[in-house]
């Protein structure tokens, strides 16, 4: 019998640590592993909101029994139906064959879909309440922060947000559930991982979802991914970070992603960067695309105003790597950047072009001249390098 884990008095974290993926989604890295929240408010009526991944449902159960601490389980609100957060539901509702599963229709598809459940499941819409007994929830629909079932509940009564994965980061909880109980500094580049990787296509909803939330009065955000935020200067912290980046706002500073071979398009990237900082960029992040995972690049993307990508011919298209970052950088259908590119050939160019059509499709604004490199480094190719790291500064000390 495990003890509960009390946030406040009547809400409890049920939620789980995965040190163990490698990659969420099967796809990003999990260097410090991640949480999935859920949580139990113990009220007259009984209300779970959200499960976890089903790899932990064994811990999070025993979390559950403990909090219930005998009492039946009345309602489960869906606030997001990816599975590491509903993975669980299908076990849930053998469990608990009598716990009512709340969300919008939607959800109710996506519950019918995954699990082949259709009883008991309620619908609610936008605004609609469900008293608890001493707590009172309200519904906000926030379609595609992340998925298009996506919702929040807000508890009226102490002032509580279930965000789904709003506010959400990468790493797990060591120790402490809130950010008064561990330091939250190691949480801020992992959010904006976080963000960029699975939420960045979606600034325009999560832009609506801040809109909804602004006038709410809110002392917990209780997120499905890392800390649980309760100080003020926290939670206006997170929520200016998810402000900023569905903005598609930068700080001043230049991404350079580039792939090489042989270490001569190596060079061009070197030249541009020691020029930017010549120029007075102090923010300058070189990352070698066949080392470094995407992950990290288009976390860096997100932060910073200015990019600037190389590649070399191959094949007689872009160098891989380079191309698969420009698919996920499509993908999120990234906005607002100074963008600068350069490539290289041995007998046939064929990257600088490519380069030029991202341009086009993601509408960046195109800073200095590209640079195109035969062979290797000579005069005119390190005088072009270096005209366009200053372009690039130019271009972004005029924000300043
Ligand atoms: Fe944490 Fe979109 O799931």
């Amino acid at each position: 019998m495990l003890k509960p884990i009390e946030i406040k008095k009547g809400l409890y974290y049920v939620g789980v640590n995965d040190r163990t993926k490698a990659l969420f989604e099967n796809l990003w890295p999990l260097p410090k592993g991640v949480s999935y929240n859920s949580y139990l408010i113990n009220d007259e009526k009984t209300a779970l909101f959200d499960t976890v991944d089903i790899c932990y449902s064994d811990v999070f159960f025993a979390k559950l029994e403990s909090a219930l601490d005998g009492k039946p389980l009345d309602y489960v609100i869906i606030n997001h139906m990816e599975p590491d957060h509903s993975g669980s539901l299908g076990l849930l509702r053998s469990k608990y064959p009598n716990v009512q599963i709340v969300g919008n229709k939607r959800t109710a598809d996506m519950v019918k879909g995954f699990h082949n459940i259709t009883e008991g499941v309620i619908v609610i819409n936008e605004g609609d309440e469900l008293p608890l007994g001493h707590h009172n929830l309200v519904f906000y629909l926030t379609p595609m922060v992340h998925w298009p079932e996506t919702m929040m509940t807000y508890d009226k009564t102490d002032k509580i947000i279930f965000s789904g994965d709003a506010f959400g980061t990468f790493g797990t909880l060591d120790g402490g559930i809130t950010d008064a109980q561990l330091d939250p500094e190691r949480y801020y580049d992992e959010m904006v991982r976080y963000y960029s990787n699975i939420v960045g296509k979606f600034g325009s909803p999560v832009q609506k979802a801040l809109e909804k939330l602004k006038n709410l009065d809110l002392n917990y955000i209780c997120s499905t991914h890392g800390p649980v935020w309760t100080q003020e200067d926290q939670i206006k912290k997170i929520i200016s970070i998810y402000d900023k980046l569905s903005k598609y706002e930068g700080d001043e500073g230049v991404v350079i992603a580039y792939g090489s071979m042989y270490g001569n398009t190596e060079q061009m990237a070197e030249t541009i960067a020691y020029e930017l900082a010549q120029q007075g960029i102090k923010n300058v992040i070189i990352h070698n695309v066949s080392k470094r995972s995407h992950s990290y690049i288009i976390r860096d993307i997100f932060k910073y105003k200015g990019l600037i990508i190389g590649s070399p011919t191959y094949n007689n298209k872009l160098f891989p790597e380079i191309e698969y970052l420009l698919s996920k950088v499509e993908g999120r259908e990234m906005k607002n950047r100074f963008f600068g590119y350069f490539g290289s050939f041995t007998w046939a160019g064929a990257a600088v072009k490519r380069l030029a059509e991202f341009a086009d499709i993601t509408k960046f604004e195109v800073v200095g001249t590209p640079v195109e490199m035969k062979q290797s480094m000579h005069l005119q190719n390190y005088e072009d390098c270096v005209a366009l790291g200053k372009a690039m500064a130019d271009r972004l000390k005029q924000d300043r």
